[in-house]
């Protein structure tokens, strides 16, 4: 397993994703300011690995605090919990990772616990959310597996794989349950400008697993898909809103229209935590704008004349209509997603927000199982 987040000696360290692939180094994070740090200049990213991120972060806080009482810690464990969520604003797993956080703290206050009762409580929890992000991950692999063809082109972008999650990835998820039960997949990385997440990041990973990569630059994909190359789409997400709408890293949506106009399904692989049924549509997603300079510079490198303007969101909504499915830990929704996903929310053991507004529903819909057309490769759990 890639090694995106770990603790060793009391300190959290992560593998310095702005280095690859051409240097494997590893950053230290001795504070929850640290971990903040870590997250806000991309050390690690991914929707959900920078949940896991906060979620150690509050514990690493946690475990150095000489707080003598449990006021005093309480007032800490909050400050790290908004000095995390101040870091980056589109990947619902960020928040969702904290609020989980912060309803265990809670429930543990009133428990009465001691400030060491409340550290190892908080680092269990911690260590929850990781092995679940792993788990999840999985699973869903195992879900999305049935929906590539057993000699499949596979078309992903930016990089949903081991190293955007706790271990294991969404998009790549899929991809290696795929091979894990014998299927022979070969996959296109789009490169994904500015951070070139798909160039590095995503190759990286396949290329070590032994897995057939080719990388594309982002405008290639409509040729690519022109020539008949691809069968299907799989891509992350940082936010899912409750109608389906995705956001996900810029360039998704143009992959999304083109994968329409040419035919090819598209899939998006992510765990529930993604979901944020607390948004009705994708209009209501904040979309991160992140510097200049990623777009004028590559490798310290100016690209651009001075004076020209820079635009540079680094995310795109997909609107749910080109959504083929949503591959999740639980199944794989199919639109209407205004009910699966509700569904899948409602499989959550209780405590997410997302669950909670899924068990408001006064009439939640029943998850179905049906076997997908062979042409997509055998069975799914539908929902
Ligand atoms: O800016 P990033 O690199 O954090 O953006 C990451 C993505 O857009 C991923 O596709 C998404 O988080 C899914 S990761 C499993």
């Amino acid at each position: 397993m890639l090694p995106t987040i770990d603790w060793e000696d009391g300190e959290v360290v992560m593998i310095d994703q702005r280095k690859l692939p051409s240097r494997e180094v590893y950053v230290r994070c001795r504070t929850g300011r640290d971990v903040a740090k870590a997250i806000r200049t991309m050390v690690i990213r991914g929707a959900p690995a920078i949940g896991v991120a906060a979620a150690m972060g509050v514990s690493l806080e946690l475990r150095r605090s000489t707080a003598t009482g449990t006021t005093q810690l309480a007032t800490e464990f909050y400050r790290t919990c908004d000095l995390l969520g101040a870091t980056r604003p589109t990947a619902v797993n960020l928040f969702w990772a904290i609020e989980r956080m912060k309803g265990v703290f809670a429930a543990a206050m009133r428990a009465g616990q001691s400030t060491d009762e409340l550290k190892a409580t908080i680092d269990a929890e911690a260590a929850r959310v990781h092995d679940e992000d792993v788990a999840n991950c999985r699973a869903l692999g195992r879900h999305g597996a049935a929906v590539l063809p057993d000699d499949g082109r596979v078309l992903t972008h930016c990089n949903a794989g081991a190293l955007a999650t706790g271990g294991f990835g969404s998009a790549l998820g899929v991809v290696r349950a795929a091979v894990e039960a014998g299927k022979r997949v070969a996959v296109y990385a789009g490169e994904t400008r500015p951070f070139l997440q798909g160039a590095r990041l995503t190759a990286w990973e396949l290329v070590r697993d032994g897995i057939e990569t080719t990388v594309i630059t982002d405008g290639m994909v409509g040729a690519l898909m022109q020539s008949g190359r691809v069968d299907v789409v799989v891509v992350g997400a940082d936010r899912i809103a409750a109608n389906g709408d995705v956001a996900n890293k810029i360039g998704t949506y143009t992959v999304a229209v083109l994968a329409r106009e040419h035919e090819v399904p598209f899939y998006v692989a992510a765990p529930v935590s993604t979901i944020d049924l607390s948004t009705p549509d994708g209009s209501g997603i904040p979309i991160e704008e992140r510097a200049a300079k990623e777009v004028t510079h590559l490798g310290g490198l100016q690209l651009t004349p001075d004076g020209a303007k820079i635009w540079n969101p680094a995310f795109d909504v997909t609107p749910a209509r080109f959504v083929a499915g949503i591959i999740t830990e639980h199944g794989i929704c199919r639109p209407p997603f205004t009910e699966s996903l509700q569904a899948v929310c409602s499989q959550e053991p209780g405590g997410t927000q997302q669950s909670a507004a899924a068990k408001a529903s006064a009439d939640p819909p029943k998850l179905v199982a049906r076997s997908r057309s062979p042409s997509e490769g055998g069975e799914a759990k539908e929902v």
